[in-house]
Order: C-alpha cells, then structure tokens, then sequence
C-alpha cells in the first residue's frame, strides 16, 4: 500500500485496517512503499509486520509519508519528469504483489486509473479532508478537519463580538465547499461563500450592514479557500470557452493566464476583508486556518470510516477486484470503477440540504 497527495486525518487508521486485515483475515504479506507514487516508482518500502501497525490509529499524518507527484510525468529530483508507468508495472511484478492499495484523493484516484491501464492490479481508498472525491459519501479526513474548523469559528465569535469587527476565516477545501459550509453552518457564520456559488461583493457587505443595522456589530464569513467573486467567475468562464477555440502558443498563455487567475482567487481573502472594511466602514480581520486542518489525530468517525474501507479494501483484492475506488455508499464499502471517479470532482450541490438550511436561517451565501 500507499498515502498519496496531501496528508490527512484518518490515514494511519486505514493503513492499519489495510494492514490487520489482509494478513489476519486473508493471510496475505503486506508492503508499505515511502512517499506514495514516488517510493512505488523508486522501489522504497518496508515489510509491515503486526507491530509495525500497533499504536498508529490515533496518530496524524501517515507514518508511510506521501508526496505530490504523476506517474506519468514524475520528477526524480532532477527537474526531468518522466513517464514511470511501465517502471512501476515491472516493480509490481517482480515483486509478484496481488495488489496496491492507494490511500488518496482525486490526484491519486487520476494516477491509479493510468496505471490501470497499462495492467497494474490497482485499488484507492477515498481519503482526504476536502470531501471532493467523485461517487463516495464522504472521505476519511473530512470530519476531524471539520471538527477543527467549527472549534476555530466558535473561538472567534467571541473576539469579533468584543470588538465590533467582521472576522473572516478561511478554510481549506481546494475547489470545492463541504469544509466552509459545514463548518461556517455548524459554527453559526453569518456568510459563508463558497466556490459552487459565486458572490457579489456588495450582496455581503449588505447582509453585514444588516445586521448592524439590527444591532449586530459583529460578523463571521466563513470562506472557502476556492471562494470566488461573480466577475472573476466571469472572466474565468470566458478564458475557459476561448481555450477550446484556441490551439499552438495562444492556448498555452490561456491556460497561463486562466492558472494565474485561479492563483489570485486561492487565498485571496485579505483583499476581499478590505473591501468589506471599505463597504461598511466595520474593521476587519483575517484568520487562515491553513494546514491546522489537516493535522492531529482523527475524530471517532474518520477512524470507524477509515478502518470500514481498509478492511472491505482487502476483502476486494482477495476477492480479485481491482480498478476501483472502494467507497463508502450507505454505509457500505462499494468498488466503484477508477474510470467513473478519475478527474471527477464532487461538488457541494446548490439543492444539498446544508445549502437550503443555510439560506432558510438568513446565513448569505453572497448571492
Ligand atoms: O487536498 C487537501 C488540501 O489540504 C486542500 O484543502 C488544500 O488546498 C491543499 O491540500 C493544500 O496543499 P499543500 O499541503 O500541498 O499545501
């Protein structure tokens, strides 16, 4: 097995659920590789013996490490990347491994599927905290990380109430809003945008002044990292239909020009507190909770949801399945194939239930 893309609560459960449960229920011999793809490629891994998997459940991060890389464009180090698929199919085989078992999100979900397709017995568990993985629930990570950023929007009510002031917090998620909108609902936000819904600058600041207007002189916006504004959803709209027109070096500046757009709007929270402070005349400040998020041990229902995957993971690859996602439907473990989940991201859907709570309690989502 593997941990793949960035760390998250939940994995060491998983591993040890992979683990136990493939050498005790299915008698198999079980590898752990270093840094995900990239020790898969290298070859870098160490037997798990029983005790290697004893005392990890509760602890954070992965004790496999991870890394960020493509198979078929990873960077040994040397600035060169290379395609490592048929390398890594020769580890696999020379090693006569029945299967590898990736814990990852949507960027391993992407590598599993190519290295499916060049015959690599392949399956991945949904882990990560922004809950965006394609035809599974939920994903292991998600809940400790909500945990965490509910407890930060809690701590800051007080704060902001003493001091008059707009607090924005923003909240990791990558593209999608699971995290901002459970947290900021849980916590009692008074806006919360997120990237499925475009916002309009002055749609929040009204909702502020209402509320000053009402005898609130504080508020909480909970913001998604990938939060975007109306114009720059625009814009980024109308980059994305001249990228299909185009072809040769003008698509190449395009794809420039749409990454660095996606740049300013990631993290772009402290311009978007001045502009509230200039709108409402409110002071403002801004708390990033960044990778605090993903750190420390997991919350009770990660670890059950954790060891339920990695459990029924072993069970498939006994069962000879391979080329799947083993999700969490019902609250059953399902094998869904690689290719329905690869480069899919699962949105926060504008009719989910949490969005039509936060619109019946008079939360603004900005629009
Ligand atoms: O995918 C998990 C995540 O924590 C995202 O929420 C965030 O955008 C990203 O990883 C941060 O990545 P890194 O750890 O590489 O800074």
């Amino acid at each position: 097995m593997l941990t793949a893309g960035g760390d998250s609560p939940g994995l060491n459960a998983a591993i040890r659920a992979v683990g136990k449960s493939a050498q005790r229920a299915h008698g198999m011999d079980v590898v752990g590789f270093h840094d995900g793809f990239l020790g898969l490629a290298q070859r870098r891994f160490v037997r798990l013996h029983s005790e290697d998997l004893s005392g990890i459940l509760t602890r954070g991060g992965t004790i496999l490490g991870t890394s960020r890389v493509k198979v078929n464009r990873m960077d040994l180090g040397d600035g060169q990347p290379q395609d490592m698929r048929t390398r890594i199919r020769a580890v696999v085989e020379d090693m006569e491994l029945e299967a590898v078992i990736c814990l990852g999100g949507d960027g391993t979900a992407k590598n599993a599927l190519k290295l499916a397709e060049v015959g690599v017995p392949i399956l991945t568990l949904p882990k990560t905290i922004d809950n965006d993985v394609a035809e599974t629930d939920v994903t292991f990570g998600f809940d400790t990380a909500l945990g965490i950023a509910t407890e930060a929007i809690d701590r800051l009510h007080s704060t902001a109430h003493s001091h008059h002031r707009i607090m924005l917090v923003e909240v990791m998620g990558h593209k999608v809003g699971w995290l901002a909108l459970g947290a900021g609902l849980a916590a009692g936000a008074d806006v919360i945008l997120i990237p499925e819904i475009p916002y309009d600058i002055e749609t929040v600041a009204a909702s502020i002044a209402g509320r000053k207007a009402g005898g609130s002189t504080f508020s909480i916006v909970a913001v998604a990292e990938g939060a975007i504004s109306r114009q720059d959803a625009a814009r980024r709209e109308a980059l994305r239909a001249e990228i299909d027109e185009e072809s040769g070096d003008r698509k190449l500046e395009l794809k420039r020009r749409l990454k660095d757009l996606g740049r300013t709007r990631v993290g772009g929270t402290a311009n978007l507190a001045s502009r509230l402070t200039e709108l409402t005349g409110l002071e403002s400040r801004v708390t990033i909770l960044g990778h605090v998020q993903r750190g420390g041990t997991p919350s009770p229902v990660d670890r059950l949801l954790a060891t339920h995957l990695g459990a029924a993971a072993t069970d498939f690859v006994a069962a000879g399945i391979h080329g799947v996602l083993v999700a969490a439907r019902d609250g059953e473990a399902e094998p869904i194939p690689l290719k329905k989940v690869a480069g899919r991201v699962k949105y926060v859907p504008l009719d989910h239930p949490w969005v039509s709570s936060t619109r019946d309690l008079g939360i603004s989502l900005g629009a």
